[in-house]
């Protein structure tokens, strides 16, 4: 029988406790939310960072700006946030449009604010197992999830679908500080199967609705899922095709109620941090 790994539940004991400690700061953190033009599902993700920001006391700056906005203008905002002592922490929401470079927006945001954990020397910390200002987000809320679930890491075989920098690559290492055996694999991996199906720990991160199947996971297996994707029938569906995979499983994450609502947590959680750091 498996068991379901409750992101909902495990976000709110998290910002339960957050909620008590900035509640005793005089000066509340305030995060700031950049979002250049109007994808919708963009929209809804800042819109909910925002608006839990504030359910928190913390203050929050969504700042929405269009999507024909010049790099240069971008740029000069991100500088505007990084010298304003009222802003703690700085979020560029991702992806941006095309014609901006994203590695030179990331490579703006002051060190110190960055909340998402991207700036390469935050990723190059955690690369050399050191403590960077921020870990990112959905990384940390996975890691937060098997340590709530008593899950072990320390030697287990984890094998991770998807390298990017947001997810992929930055849970790789940070299982393999916590001594894990990590195998990344992606879109160009060969026998992906053969590799999922003797993993202690699967992560799935490629946004390929459904993608999993029961025959490539090991029985007993723990899954993550941290694909989220609105279905032709308007249903939010992870990586794993749950239905089919879900008895196989020791523990698994749902989609909606998994690891999303831990990434926000996580954000919050960073936010004080960054803040406290800052005014220390
Ligand atoms: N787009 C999808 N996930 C994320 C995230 O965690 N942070 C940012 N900035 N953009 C994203």
């Amino acid at each position: 029988m498996y068991q379901i790994i409750d992101g909902k539940k495990t976000a709110k004991k998290f910002l339960e406790q957050l909620k008590k400690e900035i509640s005793l700061m005089d000066k509340k953190p305030c995060l700031a939310v950049i979002l250049v033009g109007d994808d919708v599902a963009s929209k809804i993700y800042v819109n909910n960072k925002n608006k839990k920001a504030q359910e928190l006391g913390m203050k929050s700056l969504l700042i929405n700006l269009p999507e024909n906005i010049s790099e240069n203008t971008l740029l000069d905002k991100i500088k505007e946030l990084n010298n304003d002592k009222e802003i703690s922490a700085i979020l560029v929401q991702l992806p941006l449009p095309k014609h901006i470079n994203s590695n030179k927006i990331i490579d703006e945001i002051d060190i110190k604010k960055d909340v998402d954990g991207f700036k390469p020397e935050n990723i190059g910390k955690i690369a050399q197992n050191r403590i960077p200002c921020a870990y990112p987000c959905t990384p940390l809320g996975i890691i937060k999830l098997l340590e709530e679930y008593k899950i072990e890491i320390e030697g287990k075989n984890i094998v991770v679908i998807g390298r990017s920098n947001i997810v992929g690559k930055p849970v790789a290492l940070m299982l393999m500080n916590k001594n894990a055996t990590v195998t990344l694999t992606h879109s160009k991996t060969k026998n992906l199967k053969e590799l999922t199906s003797k993993a202690d720990i699967l992560i799935c991160a490629t946004g390929q609705p459904k993608m999993v199947k029961e025959d490539w996971v090991k029985s007993n297996a723990v899954v993550i899922d941290v694909g989220i994707r609105r279905g032709e029938d308007n249903k939010l569906t992870g990586d794993i095709d749950f239905e089919n995979v879900k008895e196989k499983c020791s523990y698994i994450t749902p989609v909606p109620g998994g690891v999303g609502p831990m990434t926000i947590a996580m954000l919050m959680h960073n936010t004080v941090r960054l803040h406290k750091r800052i005014n220390n």
